[in-house]
């Protein structure tokens, strides 16, 4: 099978002072950077094996991303079955989305995959919540997409609603790298969890739900450099992402479709509890549920992901990280937060 690494282009150049190796590989993350916007990050579990699919699948690893499945619309390829055991993530390319968005309403329709047709449906919504937030990120000023999005996160909530094992299904599929679309549902979903776990009325879960899944759409202004960095911000630098909060209350006071009550979701997911976070440094009791709900998912997802400055931390080692600052945090929240990923771990 012919291989594609995009790092892996035979420089003559070998660093060999410390000075050579960092200017290098602030080369190889540049352009890792820019082709990354190329590729698209895809559920490997919406993947059925022997089903015949129209789109490339190319593997994520090592910063570069390999072909990994050679398929077109003129000449589809089937999913091969040791598909699952390969490790990193599955990508396709930006412009097969919709041929890939194509296959997720088919597979929702298809009860002869001999998978869970359940779990198939629960995934195609989170995959399709993706790519909508994949979208909204590149407009964020689209109403018809933020519309869309209140739509998907009602379908989100219903479906755990009805089951709450849906919710496992969800959360316990991790990918390994970062992309802020990923993120945001990961939030949505985690916040919704919470959100139903603690007895509230359908209406506010899905407020919370529209706040969660928008609550970064403010990094939609940053730069992918910046954004994706991978060394430690200058302060200048981190100044322009911490304005992602009060961007994205700007963005979203221009749609009419977004509630009012789902503003805390994102002006507040920064806040602490001790009153040291952004942008207003307010004390716990200013600090509303929607944002201490939001800041405790948030955290937790970022610290599970990789990041090219930090691997992923295991579901065990992310909260004990967040209980040693149990002070920024609301501690009744963080304990049902801890027991409903225990049950979703122990698979309850
Ligand atoms: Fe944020
Ligand atoms: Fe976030």
């Amino acid at each position: 099978m012919k291989k594609y690494f995009i790092l892996d282009d035979n420089k003559p150049f070998q660093p060999s002072t410390d000075k050579e190796r960092r200017e290098d590989e602030t080369y190889q993350y540049k352009k890792y950077y820019s082709e990354i916007d190329r590729f698209y990050q895809i559920e490997k579990n919406s993947l059925i094996t022997e089903y015949e699919i129209p789109f490339s699948l190319y593997i994520h690893r090592n910063l570069g991303f390999e072909l990994l499945l050679k398929s077109s619309p003129s000449l589809p390829a089937k999913i091969p079955s040791d598909l699952f055991k390969t490790e990193g993530d599955i990508m396709i390319k930006i412009s097969d989305i919709p041929l890939y968005n194509e296959y997720l309403e088919s597979l929702e329709k298809n009860p002869s995959s001999g998978r869970n047709i359940k779990e198939l449906k629960t995934i195609a919504i989170k995959e399709k919540s993706k790519i909508l937030m994949k979208n909204i990120l590149q407009d964020p000023r689209s109403g018809e997409n933020i519309k869309e999005s209140s739509k998907l996160v009602e379908k989100i909530a219903t479906s755990i609603f009805n089951d709450k094992e849906t919710l496992y299904d969800l959360i316990s599929i991790k990918n390994y790298d970062y992309y802020t679309y990923t993120h945001s549902v990961n939030v949505a979903v985690l916040s919704i969890g919470m959100g139903i776990t603690i007895g509230l009325p359908e209406d506010q879960v899905a407020k919370l739900g529209i706040g969660s899944m928008l609550h970064d759409i403010g990094k939609s202004l940053i730069s992918p450099e910046i954004l994706n960095k991978p060394s430690k911000l200058t302060a200048w630098e981190y100044q322009i992402m911490k304005n992602h909060v009060i961007d994205g209350e700007r963005i979203l006071l221009e749609h009419k479709y977004f509630p009012k009550d789902s503003f805390s979701a994102v002006i507040q997911h920064h806040e602490k509890l001790s009153g040291k976070g952004y942008p207003l440094g307010l004390q716990a009791s200013k600090i509303n549920l929607y944002g201490k709900i939001i800041a405790i998912a948030d955290c937790y997802d970022a610290l599970t992901t990789q990041r090219p400055y930090k691997p992923a931390l295991t579901p065990f080692k992310a909260l004990s990280i967040i209980i040693k600052e149990i002070e920024d945090y609301d501690n009744e929240l963080l304990k049902i937060f801890i027991k409903m990923l225990g049950k979703i771990e122990s698979g309850c």
